[in-house]
């Protein structure tokens, strides 16, 4: 399954335009991968809604496929998962090891199967990305890991409960050691874990199974585990709204929207990043599921720093890094989470913005400057996502190569942006 069949394509955009018009928030990546991933404990097959047809959804379907899942679309974003009897326990190496997400297999494989092999999935261009809590957090359940030099085993007959330290706070490592321990025999209590919505959203989906887990949303869980008894889906699931498609909407409203409105989204999970949109001058108007962004007169600098939920979210940070070269006055940006965050500013200086880059973790930048349209690589997910974004504020045309990195996280993000007026084609 792919919509992005030819790896080379890209995007065409005529900038200057204001957008106008309704978009609707599809399912949350960050959570969509991780319930499929879940799948893998439950002893039936299972329906799950509101998934994004995007392309890292795309490649974990590949994974579970080979695994032994049968994949079954039941509607627009809605798939069934037969879960077969005989499950495989080694992730497709020619896949894996070049998508990153693929490691939320590894938990839910192990606990299943007491064995799991997988390909050390590597860095990528946001920063070095280690598994060491993971492997640690395995260990301390009674797992053994061998490192086979290209790939890796963990092997444990029986998971055990046991109470566990995040050295870093890990969303993923987090979610992993979740995955091993619900199946575990005993109790785990695990420490320091990351509070983002998306594991709150997965923990909710594994307790309405049968799983035992309280103190989701705070940085202390307790998991009572069922001893081998896999879990047994009920009802159907929903993942949550994407929160970070969500920003980048808003952003592209507080530039262009005349006005955008934002719908199916949960604002809740936006409350830092909508106070600095508010400090930068944007005009919202806040309902229950529903945002409406009107581009201020003025946009206002603002600094942020990125952090773990409930702080400014590093997802969001290079797209609000464009909201930023047209505030007036200076603002700093401080990336926290990860080392090659900030990697892209050259390509955006380029067209025109004037940003200085302090220390690998730090820029400045300096607003409001006119922006040109250029051609453009896309690095990653968001800092691609972010050249649209300046392509579409840019006078002239733009070209943004490498857009599989986009389609990995925003399902159809160039038809949506046509139906709000933006002149943007897809070509190879
Ligand atoms: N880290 C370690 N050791 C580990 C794991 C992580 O040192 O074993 C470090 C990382 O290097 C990083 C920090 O901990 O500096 C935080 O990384 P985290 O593990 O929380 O990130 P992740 O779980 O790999 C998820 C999202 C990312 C999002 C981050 C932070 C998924 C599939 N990915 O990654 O999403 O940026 O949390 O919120 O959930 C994206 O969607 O574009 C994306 C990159």
């Amino acid at each position: 399954m792919s919509y992005n069949k030819n790896k080379l394509m890209r995007f065409i955009i005529k900038g200057g335009y204001k957008l106008k018009g309704e978009v609707e928030i599809k399912g949350a990546k960050n959570n969509a991968l991780k319930i499929l991933a879940a799948s893998l404990l439950f002893s039936n097959g299972l329906n799950i809604k509101n998934v994004p047809l995007i392309e890292d959804v795309f490649r974990l379907f590949d994974l579970l496929e080979i695994i032994g899942v049968k994949i079954l679309k039941k509607g627009l974003n809605e798939f069934y998962l037969e879960i077969q009897k005989n499950i495989k326990n080694v992730l497709e190496k020619s896949i894996a090891e070049r998508f990153r997400a693929s490691i939320v297999l590894a938990g839910p494989l192990l606990a299943r199967t007491g064995k799991v092999i997988f390909p050390f999935p590597g860095g990528c261009v946001i920063g070095k990305r280690p598994i060491d809590v993971f492997l640690d957090g395995w260990r301390a359940l009674g797992a053994k890991i061998y490192d086979k030099g290209s790939f890796y085993e963990v092997r444990a007959k029986k998971l055990k409960g046991a109470d566990y330290t995040f050295r870093t706070v890990s969303v993923t490592g987090t979610e992993t050691l979740i995955m091993s321990a619900v199946l575990a025999e005993g109790e785990t209590i695990l420490r320091n874990v990351a509070c983002e919505p998306e594991v709150v959203a997965l923990v909710d989906f594994l307790n309405k199974a049968g799983a035992e887990i309280r103190g989701a949303g705070t940085p202390f869980l307790r998991i009572k585990g069922t001893n081998g008894r896999l879990l047994k889906a009920l009802r159907g699931f929903e993942v949550i709204p994407d929160r970070i498609e969500a920003g980048s909407f808003l952003i592209i409203g507080a530039l262009l929207g005349d006005p955008l409105i934002i719908k199916h989204c949960e604002p809740n999970h936006l409350s830092t990043f909508l106070l600095a949109l508010k400090d930068a001058g944007v005009n919202l108007e806040i309902e229950k599921d529903k945002i409406k962004v009107i581009r201020p007169k003025k946009i206002l600098s603002v600094d942020i720093k990125t952090r773990e939920y409930p702080g400014f979210p590093t997802d969001l940070q290079a797209p609000f890094v464009v909201l930023m070269t047209q505030a007036f006055g200076q603002s700093l940006i401080f990336e926290t989470v990860f080392d090659g965050r900030l990697n892209y500013i050259e390509d955006l200086n380029r067209m025109g913005t004037k940003i200085v880059m302090c220390d690998p973790h730090r820029i400045l930048i300096s607003g409001p400057t006119p922006l040109r349209g250029r051609e453009v690589e896309s690095p990653d997910l968001r800092a691609g996502l972010a050249f649209v974004i300046a392509a579409l504020v840019a006078k002239g045309k733009s070209i943004i190569n490498n857009i599989y990195q986009i389609d990995r996280g925003y399902e159809k993000i160039d038809e949506r942006l046509r139906m709000l007026g933006a002149k943007i084609q897809r070509v190879d």
